[in-house]
């Protein structure tokens, strides 16, 4: 998929590099707002084994994840996941997404976010799409307006980040084009 500044490819062992890379150089950055991680994270091994992982399981349909790169050069700007993708009567999946540091503020995670719900919409035909955030991030909430999110409630204790339960803003966008079959 192509966006004005992004491109955004399915994620491949050959991407393995780029991306231990790039949480190495946002891993302050990332702490935060992200799991914790454990020490193997920070080696290649990991995150040849996590492409490969993700490469299976787009192909089965679990989950997608993007790594979304500059289109005037290599430098890998975000990385976008639709997790836990469900059928049945619910046609949804979970959205999570972080951006490169160096390059915030600039409008890339509501780019490759956007283009993202584009294709769970467009290309996966879900009918909605959902994510939760801590209520200090600012920075996402805003990225999740922008792309039209609407707020659904409140959850106490919801995400196990920092050694700690936190809450969050649950949120969703739904696809009003969203038709059976
Ligand atoms: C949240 C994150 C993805 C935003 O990436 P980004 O490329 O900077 O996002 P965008 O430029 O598209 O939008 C950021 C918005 O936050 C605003 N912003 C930047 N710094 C901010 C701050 N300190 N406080 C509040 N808003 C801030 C920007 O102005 C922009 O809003 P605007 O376009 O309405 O002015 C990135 O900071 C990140 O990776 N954070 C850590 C991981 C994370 O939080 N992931 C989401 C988990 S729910």
């Amino acid at each position: 998929m192509t966006t004005d500044r992004l491109r955004l490819k399915p994620y491949s062992v050959r991407h393995a590099p780029a991306i231990l890379d790039y949480y190495l150089r946002n891993r302050a950055h990332l702490e935060r707002w992200e799991p914790e991680r454990p020490p193997e994270f920070y080696a290649l091994a990991y995150h040849l084994r996590e492409c490969e992982r993700a490469e299976s399981a787009a192909r089965n349909g679990e989950y997608v994840r993007f790594a979304a790169f500059a289109r005037d050069g290599d430098a890998l700007i975000a990385l976008v996941n639709l997790w836990n993708i469900r059928r049945g009567v619910i046609h949804a999946a979970i959205i999570g997404y972080s951006a490169d540091e160096a390059h915030g503020g600039n409008g890339y995670a509501t780019e490759a976010a956007g283009a993202v719900v584009g294709y769970a919409f467009d290309v996966l035909k879900l009918h909605r799409v959902e994510t939760s955030y801590h209520p200090l991030n600012e920075r996402s909430g805003r990225v999740l307006r922008k792309l039209g999110f609407a707020v659904e409630g409140y959850a106490r204790d919801y995400l196990y980040m920092n050694g700690r339960w936190n809450d969050a803003i649950l949120v969703s966008r739904i696809n009003p084009q969203w038709r059976p079959g």
